[in-house]
């Protein structure tokens, strides 16, 4: 990326609204809050003017299927998410200017507005298509509404956008034998009309946009998704939906369609902003609309496309607003090596982490800004976090501030000592001082969170370098002179530390201005102050030195461990849980399954998949190909000549180009392994099961 810097009046810096179905975890705070946060206070302690907005994401499939999960109305869901995730980001201290909801009214009033004027200028288009409907529930299905067979791999409970056990995407018009989450019965298709973005029509705009005007300065995972995108031609996209929670489309005759939550979610930056200038008599158009405010938004990777594509063609559209100038994505962050899961209760949660580890704000964001996942999916594990609060924060950080308060607290009653002569050795210590302020900028200028709290720890291993060599409690004695510069140099060091902190570390960096109050610098030009070694004024009294940070103890962690032992216990024995009953059927409808004992002839892999066997089989009527998603569970050469049940008169259907003719009946051990249902003797090919 490349590092000129833009000069920019004001800066509007957005980090994406989390949806109100869950609380927050550290995937969230690494991938999107705590670089959004540092980058703010970053800015702010330059005197920029900043706005920092977030809020609930109220709307959408996420909340809805929560409310059902929890058996509470969606209003209740969005309610309870709402006030958890804002107060929890409140005592973790991100620093947001605003954290609204899309619930609110001025949030309905300016995505209907933005809807409406998109309409009138003729920027959106019409369309009447033919989508799933549940008619017990008298409702349209929404994509993840809908379950059904997986095309790719065979599994039974694919979602309509996507298969969780193959992870491939999927439109629901690719589910074999789809049926209705809400009732399980099969859907129909039924006309309905919406309303269409026109993506078509901006490609050339958004690739001079995006792959012209942002090729040196956007991080190249966002790139490649963005080119990705385009490459393939837009399609127009669908800003409406059947559904009847979210923001109803202002037309008439519109009853049950709202906008799709992906069209209101971000104009709820807009809203945010507009209610924070209500509050602090600011302009919102001011950093809207004006070509000298910088737009950021900051977001994981699997927001890419809706804010550097969708979001940006529809401000284009309306006309008068910027488009955003850096879009910062961060890869996901894992935990102990698997994916962080909502519903499978994966994560570590925000406010769990503040009640199990009151005051220690800061460990967290310390670690996860180390683990950052800037350019590639990163790994959290509790062992790591201790490691890096006790080998890095206590032993470097806090050691280091507290052993230079200390020690003036024991030679000059914590009077800041003047500096005698400089020799060579603090010169070169001043010198490099001098030099931190411009490494952090250059890397947060870069959002390179990473390298810049990288830089800033150094800055506190130079300190304990420093003492380390210079050695202040061996020369009090005989060169008291001396030591007064040494711990002047180093009061100053922690000075800095506290002024360069207050982006990293906002708690500790407060600490270290009590213990070392700095000469009058007003707190808004404090990072042009950085890198000086005169920011401790001789004779100033400090404050009581302290530990910055405290050990964390092996069973502190094995208990956190634990809990994630236990949330992986509950989740096996979930998966080994039996389904719900099915609706019963009638003795025609099973006497309609043509179930037969059939013997396996050829097993092979077909190819470039992992789950699916080729198999052959003699059913007695035929020989016969069938598909079938196992072959993490058998070797090929196992099970020819073994004899399995076979669905036989179940529908051809196509899979990865093979078309598989009936379907092997499985169950599933204790273990998740599959098992073949099969006659207790071998019996004759082609024997019915009845
Ligand atoms: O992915 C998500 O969690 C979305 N709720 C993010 C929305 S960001 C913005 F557009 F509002
Ligand atoms: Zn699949």
């Amino acid at each position: 990326m490349s590092q000129a810097p833009k000069h920019f009046s004001r800066h509007t810096l957005t980090a994406a609204l989390p949806y109100a179905n869950g609380p927050v975890h550290i995937g969230h705070l690494a991938g999107v809050y705590i670089p959004a946060d540092i980058y703010a206070r970053y800015l702010r302690i330059q005197g920029k003017d900043v706005v920092l907005i977030c809020g609930s994401d109220e709307h959408g499939v996420p909340v809805t299927l929560r409310a059902r999960k929890e058996g509470l109305t969606v209003q209740e869901v969005v309610d309870k998410y709402h006030s958890l995730i804002k107060q929890s980001f409140q005592d973790f201290g991100i620093s947001f200017d605003i954290y609204h909801r899309t619930s609110d009214p001025l949030h309905h009033e300016t995505s209907s507005a933005m809807f409406r004027d998109l309409y009138d200028k003729g920027e959106l288009t019409e369309q009447t298509s033919l989508q799933f409907y549940d008619q017990s529930a008298e409702q349209f299905l929404a994509d993840r509404y809908i379950q059904g067979t997986c095309p790719s791999c065979g599994f039974e409970n694919a979602y309509g956008d996507q298969c969780e056990n193959c992870g491939t995407t999927l439109s629901p018009d690719e589910l074999i034998n789809p049926r209705s989450m809400l009732s399980g019965a099969v859907p129909i298709k039924k006309e309905t009309k919406h309303w269409y973005l026109p993506l078509n029509q901006w490609e050339d705009r958004l690739r001079q946009y995006i792959l012209e005007g942002h090729k040196d300065d956007w991080k190249p995972n966002v790139l490649g998704q963005c080119r990705s995108w385009i490459d393939q031609g837009l399609q127009p996209r669908a800003v409406t939906r059947d559904l009847d929670w979210g923001v109803k489309v202002p037309l008439p005759d519109t009853d049950g369609k709202v906008l799709y939550v992906w069209f209101d979610a971000p104009i709820g930056y807009i809203s945010a902003t507009k209610a924070w200038a209500a509050e602090t008599g600011k302009n919102w158009e001011d950093y809207w609309k004006r070509e000298d405010t910088q737009l950021i938004h900051f977001i994981g990777k699997d927001n890419i496309v809706f804010h550097c594509i969708i979001f940006p063609t529809m401000l284009m559209a309306s006309g008068d607003y910027i488009w955003a100038d850096q879009v910062p994505a961060n890869e996901f962050l894992n935990l102990e090596g698997n994916k962080i899961s909502t519903s499978r209760n994966w994560a570590v949660w925000l406010h769990e982490y503040l009640q199990d580890f009151p005051g220690k704000q800061d460990v967290l964001r310390y670690v996860l800004a180390a683990n950052m996942p800037e350019t590639k999916d990163n790994d959290f594990t509790w062992r790591d976090f201790q490691a890096r609060n006790n080998n890095e924060l206590v032993a470097i950080l806090g050691n280091f501030v507290n052993r230079v308060v200390t020690l003036t607290h024991k030679y000059y009653g914590g009077k800041v000592p003047a500096p005698g002569t400089l020799t060579d050795l603090d010169l070169a210590l001043v010198a490099d001082l001098a030099t931190y302020p411009t490494k952090i900028s250059t890397a947060l200028n870069q959002y390179r969170f990473r390298e810049a709290l990288a830089h800033y720890i150094d800055l506190a291993r130079t300190g304990n370098k420093y003492l380390a060599e210079t050695e202040p409690w061996k020369l009090w004695k005989t060169e008291p002179e001396r030591v007064t510069t040494i711990l002047n140099l180093g009061l100053q060091i922690v000075a800095n530390l506290a002024l360069l902190g207050e982006v990293f570390l906002p708690n500790a960096a407060a600490a270290m201005f009590r213990m070392v109050p700095t000469a009058d610098i007003p707190s808004l030009l404090r990072w042009n102050n950085a890198g000086s070694a005169l920011l401790v004024e001789p004779g100033t009294v400090l404050g009581e030195g302290h530990l910055l940070f405290e050990k964390i103890e092996d069973d502190v962690i094995e208990a956190q461990v634990a809990k994630l032992e236990a949330t992986k216990a509950a989740n096996n024995a979930a998966a080994k849980a039996p389904e719900a009953a099915k609706p019963a059927i009638t003795f025609d409808q099973f006497g309609a399954m043509d179930i037969r004992v059939a013997t396996i002839t050829e097993a092979v892999l077909v190819p470039k998949t992992k789950k699916l066997l080729k198999l052959t089989l003699r059913t007695g009527l035929d020989t016969r190909t069938v598909v079938s998603g196992i072959a993490e569970h058998f070797k090929p050469e196992d099970i020819i000549g073994q004899q399995v049940c076979l669905l036989a008169n179940l529908a051809p259907r196509e899979l990865k180009g093979i078309t598989s003719e009936g379907m092997i009946l499985m169950a599933e051990d204790s273990d998740g392994k599959l098992v073949f249902v099969r006659p207790s003797q071998t019996v004759w090919d082609g024997a019915t099961v009845k």
